[in-house]
């Protein structure tokens, strides 16, 4: 077993650390967030995942499991993973690498020969190959292992994944880097998961691409949407047609309010970024397009909401359900329920949102609106409902009971997966994106 190091224990780096714990390692996370170096350290989740708890639990019985605020730390580990964030720069498309590159400084007096530092946050292809001189300076060595996990399964991501990725440098230094990867992911590879080791710049590539590809996808399902919409089409039923063809596939094609969260919009505008710097910006321009079509569902949403309440919404008591990017997730970084709301209250509606999970980081991240907790609160007295999250608990709402609490039934389902036949029936107005 390694003694292994996660510099960054955010989404990612949690779930990896706790992970790399409960398959035998011993691990340091590393983080300058004390608030949630705290949680962890009394293992406790600082984030909705599920399975994280119990693993943290777990981990920490047994000692291999420890958190703290100081880089020297990962002086007793041998490999280094890097999870620190790389968001979307404040002024531009480009990914924003400050924690990246003061990450890897602040474990640079503390690593030497026989180290290796893995990188696996998100960023744009040549970063590994610009970070690899100063860490062969101290000795040690670089990998890039991007991650693929999905919030809300990030668990069995980590320890199930569909493929391990080894970014690594030419020559016996990238045979060592493949050797020390092995032993850490012996449990996982034993598993039959496929590893693929190609060079800095494959790898890197590799992550944006697949994240390019599945953007690509579910805006292409909400382009058709949009022409639904026009022609009188029903989205749905298209979906189910094409998605039987095996080269096309049914998975990602649900038409609806489209993608948002902490990974895919910022990745694909800093993939447009890169390629520009790199001159070849024309390959990927159509990602613009990606982008555009995915936004626009957002401002379609409001459209609808407006045209339900006809063209006024001032002053009308709109319940939002749903305030995460993505069900099972208390992610609300980029959220489409939450642009949606937002724009809603400008528009001088009185929202209240409700989500499972995700009402902390919303209210932190959207002040000016009501929340609240209790589903059944949220919907009293209601003149418009949007369903806009698709957390289980919304898609089997009845809507017989519903229409008891409501002031008006009219409901806009943004993930078109309630059965509109069963709420019409009840009596209530169902709108939904690219469906008559
Ligand atoms: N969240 C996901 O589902 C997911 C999936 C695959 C890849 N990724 C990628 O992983 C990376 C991390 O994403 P995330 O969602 O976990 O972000 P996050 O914001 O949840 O976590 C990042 C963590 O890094 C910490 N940090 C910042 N600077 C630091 C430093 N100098 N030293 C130590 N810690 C530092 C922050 O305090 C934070 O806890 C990103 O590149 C993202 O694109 C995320």
């Amino acid at each position: 077993m390694t003694t292994v190091s996660v510099v960054g224990v955010g989404y990612l780096g949690a779930v990896h650390a706790a992970s790399m714990a409960s398959i035998g390692h011993t691990v340091i996370g590393v983080d300058v967030d004390e608030r949630k170096l705290a949680e962890l350290s009394a293992a406790r989740a600082p984030f909705f995942e599920p399975g994280l708890p119990e693993l943290l639990v777990e981990t920490q019985d047994s000692a291999r499991l420890t958190f703290t605020s100081d880089p020297s730390a990962v002086a007793a580990a041998t490999v280094h993973f890097v999870c620190v964030g790389t968001p979307q720069s404040a002024d531009g498309l480009h990914a924003d690498l400050t924690y990246v590159h003061a990450a890897v400084e602040s474990i640079l007096p503390h690593i030497g020969p026989g180290h290796l530092v893995v990188g696996k946050s998100t960023v744009p292809v040549g970063t590994a190959a610009e970070l690899a001189g100063t860490v062969r300076a101290t000795g040690a060595e670089l990998a890039w292992n991007p991650e693929f996990l999905r919030e809300g399964k990030a668990v069995q991501d980590t320890l199930r994944p569909d493929r391990l990725v080894y970014g690594v440098p030419d020559g016996d230094a990238g045979e060592q880097a493949t050797e020390q990867l092995d032993e850490v992911y012996a449990i996982v590879l034993d598993r039959g998961t496929p590893r693929i080791v190609a060079d800095y710049p494959t790898a890197e590539l590799v992550k944006t691409a697949a994240n390019s590809f599945l953007a690509t996808k579910i805006s292409f399902i909400n382009a058709m949407a949009e022409l639904c919409e026009s022609a009188g089409g029903d989205v749905t039923v298209l979906a189910d047609a094409i998605g039987i063809d095996d080269r096309i596939g049914r998975k990602f094609l649900n038409a609806g309010l489209g993608f948002g969260g902490g990974c895919l919009p910022k990745d694909i505008r800093a993939f447009i970024a890169r390629a520009d710097d790199l001159g070849a910006g024309e390959a990927v321009s159509f990602l613009r397009e990606i982008d555009a079509i995915n936004l626009r569902r957002r401002e379609r949403m409001v459209e609808l909401a407006l045209g339900e309440c006809g063209g006024d919404i001032d002053g009308v008591r709109v319940t939002v359900l749903g305030a995460a990017f993505k069900p099972d997730s208390d992610d609300t970084r980029d959220s489409p329920a939450l642009a949606v709301a937002a724009a809603l209250h400008a528009q001088g509606a009185v929202v209240t949102v409700t989500d499972p999970e995700g009402l902390e980081n919303a209210r932190r991240r959207e002040p000016q609106l009501t929340y609240e907790e209790d589903l059944t609160t949220a919907l009293t007295g209601a003149g418009l409902v949007l369903l806009l999250t698709e957390w289980s608990e919304y898609r089997q709402l009845d809507p017989v009971t519903v229409k008891r609490l409501v002031e008006h039934p009219r409901l806009l389902d943004g993930r078109n997966v309630l059965d509109p036949a069963a709420w019409r029936g009840a009596g209530w107005t169902y709108r939904a994106l690219g469906r008559p």
